[in-house]
């Protein structure tokens, strides 16, 4: 094992649902008598060939998602794996389209119990989380609007950003315009996909008009040299997934990724593992990849854990914590 594996991590990016084992949903589906089709291939992994596939078999595992308590389970097993993989801090996407499909009543209901398996988490592991409930882009701007609502009711201590993933290539970020408005203006953090399927104009239009401190992915912007220019002078910090961009062939192979020449540039850059039983990695297998691939060190990664604690979504004195963990000067 190389010895970056064993490092403390801060993750700022990934999907509760899409960091649900395969076995986790097997076992789930067994319990409740439903039956999954297409959901795994031959040998018990997620079946999926391309983004739009990847989309749909994820929607699909979901369907076994249908009460709190299997959130709060998915919570404490998605948590405990983060833990056991080095991670002290993570922010995990959540939304209230998948978690009681929109409904006020059961967002609560659902929202109690990923918080209470977070709680369970911290107490057991140590590991301090906070959630980003997001909209799904191919659901489209009402949908936006009433999940930037819900989440603006259930803000918190431990609920504390906005964000929206889904199908890129579904309308245009001004679309999105107000729910990420509102979402700010009631003082979430903010951050969106962008620049992971679609090229450098969906990261334009995403700083244009939703005005995050944060892109999820954003890794295509190295085709525009004005934007890496713009992304590194304004500070804004790409949630970088290497390892999934990898499996969706966003790159062809490692040593193709952006990473290297976005950070070579100035652009704060963070590294996350976005579904990671989907795309066949976990945060240890980022960091091997990353330094047998860029000849990252340990105080590579301590600077990039450092970005990613500047850029969390939580409070000053959980930062302050969080560094001194980072460098060793607490236990
Ligand atoms: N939802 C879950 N994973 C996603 C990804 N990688 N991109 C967009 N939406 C997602
Ligand atoms: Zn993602």
């Amino acid at each position: 094992m190389s010895d970056v594996e064993s490092l403390p991590k801060v993750e700022l990016h990934l999907h509760l649902e899409g960091a649900a084992p395969p076995e986790f949903i097997r076992t789930l589906a067994a319990e409740k008598n439903i039956e999954l089709n297409g959901v795994f291939d031959a040998q018990g992994a997620y079946a999926w060939t391309n983004f739009a596939a990847f989309l749909e078999t994820y929607h699909k595992a979901c369907e076994v998602l249908d009460d709190p308590e299997a959130f709060r389970r998915l919570t404490e097993a998605v948590l405990a794996k983060s833990a056991a993989d080095g991670v002290i801090y993570t922010e995990i996407f959540i939304a209230p389209d998948i978690c009681g499909g929109g409904d006020p009543v059961a967002w609560g209901e659902y929202l109690a119990a990923i918080l209470q398996g977070a709680e369970t988490a911290r107490a057991t592991h140590g590991i301090e989380t906070r959630f980003i409930p997001t909209c799904i882009r191919n659901l489209g701007p009402e949908a936006a609007v009433r999940a930037a609502q819900l989440t603006v009711d259930r803000m918190g201590p431990m609920v504390t950003g906005f964000g929206m993933g889904g199908e890129e290539r579904h309308l245009t970020a001004a679309d999105f315009a107000s729910a990420f408005e509102f979402a700010r203006e009631a003082g979430l953090g903010i951050t969106s996909h962008a620049g992971e399927l679609c090229g450098p104009h969906s990261v334009v239009e995403t700083l244009d008009h939703l005005r995050p401190s944060r892109i999820g992915h954003g890794v295509r912007a190295i085709e525009d040299p004005e934007l890496v220019r713009r992304l590194a002078d304004e500070g804004v910090v790409l949630e970088v997934n290497p390892g999934s961009n990898i499996a969706l062939s966003v790159f062809p192979r490692w040593a193709d990724h952006s990473i290297q020449a976005l950070r070579a540039a100035g652009v704060p850059v963070t590294v996350s593992t976005d579904d990671p039983p989907y795309f066949h990695t976990d945060m240890r297998y980022e960091y091997r990849m990353l330094a047998d691939t860029f000849g990252w060190t340990t105080a590579d990664f301590t600077a990039l854990n450092m970005t990613a604690v500047d850029a969390a979504f939580c409070d000053v004195d959980t930062k302050t914590r969080l560094k001194a963990r980072l460098t060793g000067d607490t236990p």
